[in-house]
């Protein structure tokens, strides 16, 4: 079946790409900048432990779904979010080869995020709340990735020029399958619980996590890198401000949609962005079993 069939049925496809990454990419990959290398160096840690909380807090719920077209997509969306840690665990090292201390914060992230506020709100609304509220928060977040996927791929928008190829790369199959699952989570919420009060408190929550830890990561790299000096982050900023905010203002009335009542991720008509992607980027995949 083409690409774009398999999109237009929601059905994420698992893919084991080669980007050949380890010890082979710049210091400042994104365009030379290192405020934007440094953001993406944040989401680079903050991804994989939110990829695990994904997939557990779907798994909560498989037993539930009774629609095999549901659970075959579950499967295909856990196995793609496999990948996604995989993936950005697998540049770590060269990061910290690159002075970036991306073990150091990924400690001090997954306990704070994933034992002291996880376990805190388990501990607080119990083990049926808690499952609820993991999932919406997933969901919330899967709306975020989709969004920010959109604004990476977009060809108008060609946020990803000057980019070290090979980090492109990741970064753009990561979008490409965002887009390609972005409504897998959204669905399993709808089948198990219609709540509004519980997905918007899931948005609210993951809106939080989201800027919270990405911008500690952030600025921690960014003040730990001895060739930034203070003096050129004027300099460093101005040159992606324009970017920014044209990536903040494309995102935040997307992002607002996701509160109306009727919202559905397909609603976003962004499909054709993935499969254009894919058609033209084959060479990067072998199909995984
Ligand atoms: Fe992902
Ligand atoms: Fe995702």
């Amino acid at each position: 079946m083409s690409t774009e069939n398999l999109i237009k049925m929601n059905m994420p496809q698992v893919r084991r790409p080669n980007f050949g990454l380890e010890n082979n990419f710049s210091k400042y990959y994104a365009d030379g900048n290192p405020l934007l290398s440094h953001i993406l160096n944040s989401l680079h840690i903050v991804f994989p432990e939110g990829e695990k909380l994904f997939i557990r807090s779907v798994k909560y719920f498989q037993d539930q779904i009774e629609d095999p077209q549901l659970k075959a997509r579950v499967k295909g969306f856990i196995g793609q979010e496999t990948q996604h840690m995989a993936q950005h665990e697998k540049i770590w090292d060269t990061l910290e080869s690159q002075g970036v201390t991306a073990h150091e914060f990924d400690k001090w992230y997954s306990k704070n995020a994933y034992e002291t506020v996880e376990g805190t709100i388990r501990n607080v609304f119990g083990e049926e709340i808690y499952k609820r509220l993991a999932l919406a928060v997933t969901c919330g977040l899967e709306h975020y990735t989709a969004t920010l996927a959109e604004v990476a791929i977009d060809p108008e928008i060609n946020a990803l020029q000057g980019f070290d190829e090979k980090m492109k790369a990741l970064l753009m199959w990561h979008a490409a399958e965002e887009i390609e699952h972005k409504a897998v989570a959204f669905d399993v919420m709808q089948a198990v619980d219609g709540s509004p009060v519980t997905k918007s408190a899931g948005m609210l929550l993951a809106t939080w996590a989201l800027l919270y830890y990405g911008a500690i990561g952030s600025v921690k790299f960014l003040l730990e890198d001895k060739e930034v000096k203070l003096a050129d982050l004027p300099q460093i900023f101005a040159q992606k401000a324009p970017l920014l905010a044209k990536a903040v203002g494309t995102m935040l009335p997307k992002l607002l949609q996701y509160f109306r009542p009727d919202f559905h991720p397909n609603q976003m008509n962004n499909d054709h962005l993935a499969t254009e992607y894919f058609d033209a980027n084959q060479k990067y995949f072998q199909k995984a079993g």
